[in-house]
């Protein structure tokens, strides 16, 4: 889709990702970029610099995905729309009615709003979670469905219902499975990448940084502004519908992070194992050809350039806000 002029919805906007999809978006020639978001984990800090532009809005009447008038308003006279507004994991883990609701039924109030709102493009945040753990490697598209989590079961409900939209209703988009994203304005709730938070912060303190079991859980890293451009990506290609990796294809040890992490801020210190804590996947790595063969997308930020970006971004933020940003 030429999404030059065109007037963008993008729902969870004010999150991680979605934060981050609205600035990449504002980089190209685009009509209007319009934030949904009902800040339950989302912030107004996230969107702020974005706002600026006067190109961007936030839809002020709402922005819950669960208020199916106030979504079917925000819609009214949009060209596409990105879907990145979900519960996280653990708290699909703790409350799967509540992730029923947001993550399923919300899905689907996406998807009606999407066909009644004759929206040409609807990019979707899926997971490299519909895989669960490799059992082939690189993990391809047609990668069994090996998870065992409610999170992971929420984004193949939301993959197959949006694939029987576009069979039954001709509504065309992507489905992003990102693997593990990390970067500027993430926060401790990560399941996997929070580790990269509380390392850092036992840097500071002087004290080893801590890494549960062996270390050998590997995960495949990918910075969060190339996850955004993915998702831009997605918006400009032309494939009717289909299910995309976003990852760099690269499979990092917790071990190698927590490594990579002293050598960058210049730490002597040495690694402290302790006993392993509750793990849902030790073992992931996704094959991003597809990605680039049909939406363009290649990632350009490698691990070390990244986490500078993300070591640069905690120290501003934190002698802006004088503590970590930890919300639970
Ligand atoms: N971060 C990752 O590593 C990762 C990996 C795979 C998939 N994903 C998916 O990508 C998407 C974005 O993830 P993120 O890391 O930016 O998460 P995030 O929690 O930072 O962003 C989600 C946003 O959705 C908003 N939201 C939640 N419930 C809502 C509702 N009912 N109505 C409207 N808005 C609501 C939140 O306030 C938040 O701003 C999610 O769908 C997530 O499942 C993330």
């Amino acid at each position: 889709m030429d999404i030059r002029g065109k007037r963008i919805l993008v729902i969870g906007g004010a999150g991680l990702i979605g934060s981050h999809v609205v600035e990449e978006l504002l980089k190209e020639d685009i009509g209007e970029v319009i934030i949904y978001d009902n800040f339950c984990r989302g912030t107004h800090e996230n969107i702020e610099s974005s706002l600026k532009d006067s190109r961007c809005r936030l839809f002020d009447i709402g922005g819950d995905i669960l208020q199916t008038d106030i979504l079917e308003a925000a819609m009214k006279n949009a060209d596409a729309v990105v879907h990145l507004a979900a519960l996280w994991l653990l708290q699909c883990y703790e409350f799967p009615r509540a992730a029923f609701d947001v993550n399923i039924r919300g899905m689907f109030n996406v998807l009606e709003a999407c066909v009644a709102n004759n929206i040409k493009r609807l990019v979707f945040s899926s997971s490299a979670s519909v895989y669960g753990d490799a059992l082939e490697e690189p993990m391809t598209e047609q990668h069994a469905y090996n998870n065992w989590t409610f999170y992971g079961a929420t984004k193949i409900s939301g993959e197959h219902m949006f694939k029987a939209f576009h069979n039954r209703y001709g509504l065309e988009g992507v489905c992003l499975r990102y693997m593990n994203v990390y970067g500027p304005r993430q926060d401790y709730r990560g399941t996997y990448i929070a580790v990269m938070m509380k390392i850092l912060d036992n840097i500071d303190k002087g004290i080893p940084p801590v890494v549960y079991g062996d270390g050998s859980q590997s995960y495949d890293f990918i910075y969060v502004s190339d996850v955004a451009r993915a998702n831009v990506c997605a918006l400009q290609a032309e494939v009717p519908f289909g299910f995309y990796n976003v990852g760099r294809g690269i499979k990092t040890s917790i071990k190698d992070l927590a490594a990579l992490l002293l050598k960058i801020t210049g730490s002597k210190m040495k690694i402290q194992y302790e006993p392993a804590g509750q793990t849902f996947v030790t073992n992931r790595v996704g094959d991003p050809e597809a990605a680039e063969r049909d939406l363009g997308f290649k990632w350009e930020t490698d691990l070390e350039s990244g986490l500078k970006k993300l070591i640069d971004w905690r120290k501003e933020h934190m002698q802006h806000h004088g503590s970590r940003r930890d919300f639970s």
